[in-house]
């Protein structure tokens, strides 16, 4: 078999990549080792920046994005018992985010492939790449029982952190930067209205919460826990009272509602640089993790593909590699400026151990951004997305 670019993993990453090369007329071949139910199915965060709206709806997937998407203007920041609205459009020269389930990207998506009838092979085995460094990279891996192999001018590495790609680039080429957290975070989908308008991160002595939604009849809500924390321990009683106690104000009611889903999440923040080895170019998660204070993950991974694909164009219009060859360099600004933006909104808001003068800083920080344009302009360009990097 032979395509022009062998693209690993279906996720967010792989799949718009598929999709804007699609729209530029280059083939690819897309391989994924889950079954479609099982990536159809995953939750994930559910924030999208507006360029990533924009780039969805010109690659011809939002459609029900943009039925159901719902847009916000602002955000909330909890702490010290007070609840202060930050108007994050105000803020950021009119710019906003829509509240759409990552995994609704994901369906669409998949769809669209299916749809132009283009290659998207789910439950691949033993995926292994090979010859990177020449002009003729292969991909090997087993599909319904018979073994096969890709040979591609390119390949891209969107099989997410725990993938094959980037542990195959030989060592001594990769330098990895990381970092973990002591928490992790227990999220519920509960089928209840939203009790507020806008999303909010609540900064608690109890530890972190936020409460987030996915449609006008379900929510989405976070409770810092430990990062080895054991769900069997979490009745839904527990998780409710853990929520009225870190988000509860007076004169405010935060309504429960059957809990349809739960889980706990590890936070890390990784960066794998440069993110090219040879005609190899890692994507998304298989890159750079980022912990989700700040919902960046999928806006992050839409970026990269974003420029990927338009290096891939031009190299394959005009034989110029000048965007491939910046093009590690020009995703690490962006993935950098995310990568600090989520450690900073993660370091502010979370309870980080007994130490009173941690929670002091924290509660400076909060009030600072809360009541200085100068503070409060800088979170929002961040958390909507930076338009000049
Ligand atoms: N072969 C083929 N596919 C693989 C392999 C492999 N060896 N290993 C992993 N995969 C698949 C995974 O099953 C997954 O479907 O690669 C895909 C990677 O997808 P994600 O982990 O979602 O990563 P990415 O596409 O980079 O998206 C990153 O989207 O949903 C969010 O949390 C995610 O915010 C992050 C962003
Ligand atoms: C979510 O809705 O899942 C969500 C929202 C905001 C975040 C993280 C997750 O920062």
């Amino acid at each position: 078999m032979r395509t022009q670019v062998g693209i690993v993993g279906a996720g967010p990453a792989g799949l718009t990549l598929a999709r804007l090369l699609e729209v530029a007329g280059i083939e690819s071949v897309v391989i994924e080792n889950r079954d479609r139910d099982y990536v159809e199915r995953r939750i994930r965060a559910g924030v999208l920046e507006q360029g990533t709206v924009e780039l969805l709806r010109e690659a011809g997937v939002a459609e029900r994005l943009d039925r159901e998407g719902i847009v916000h203007h602002g955000i909330h920041l909890q702490f010290d018992g007070e609840r202060h609205h930050v108007p994050l459009s105000e803020l950021a020269d009119g710019r906003s985010i829509t509240i759409y389930g990552q995994t609704e990207v994901v369906k669409a998506l998949i769809a669209a492939r299916l749809a132009s009838g283009l290659p998207l092979l789910f439950e691949v085995d033993g995926v292994s790449v090979h010859d990177l460094d020449t002009e003729r990279p292969r991909i090997r891996f087993a599909h319904e029982g018979a073994q096969l192999e890709l040979e591609c001018d390119a390949i891209a590495g969107c099989d997410g952190f725990h993938g094959v790609c980037r542990p195959s680039i030989p060592s001594g080429v990769l330098r990895s930067f990381e970092r973990e957290y002591p928490f992790g975070w227990l999220g519920i989908l509960a089928q209840v209205a939203p009790s507020i308008d806008e999303l909010v991160y609540a900064h608690h002595e109890s530890g972190f919460a936020l409460l987030s939604l996915r449609s006008p009849e379900l929510s989405r809500y976070y409770v810092q826990c430990r990062p080895d924390e054991d769900i069997g321990e979490w009745s839904d009683e527990r998780i409710w009272e853990e929520l009225q106690l870190r988000t509860g104000l007076a004169g405010w009611t935060l309504d429960e509602g059957p809990i349809l889903e739960k889980g706990v999440t590890g936070m890390r923040s990784f960066v794998a640089e440069p993110m090219r080895y040879g005609r190899l170019y890692l994507a998304g998660d298989a890159a750079h993790i980022v912990p989700p204070t700040g919902a960046k993950g999928l806006n992050l991974a839409v970026s990269d593909v974003r420029i990927l694909a338009e290096a891939l164009v031009a190299w394959y219009s005009t034989g110029s590699t000048t965007g491939l060859d910046g093009y590690s360099d020009a995703c690490l600004r962006r993935i950098w400026r995310a990568e600090h933006f989520s450690w900073w909104m993660t370091s502010m808001l979370h309870k980080l151990g007994d130490d009173p003068f941690d929670a002091q800083l924290q509660l400076s920080q909060l009030r600072y951004v809360t009541s200085s344009y100068a503070a409060a302009r800088s979170l929002a360009e961040n958390y909507v997305g930076l338009t000049t990097l």
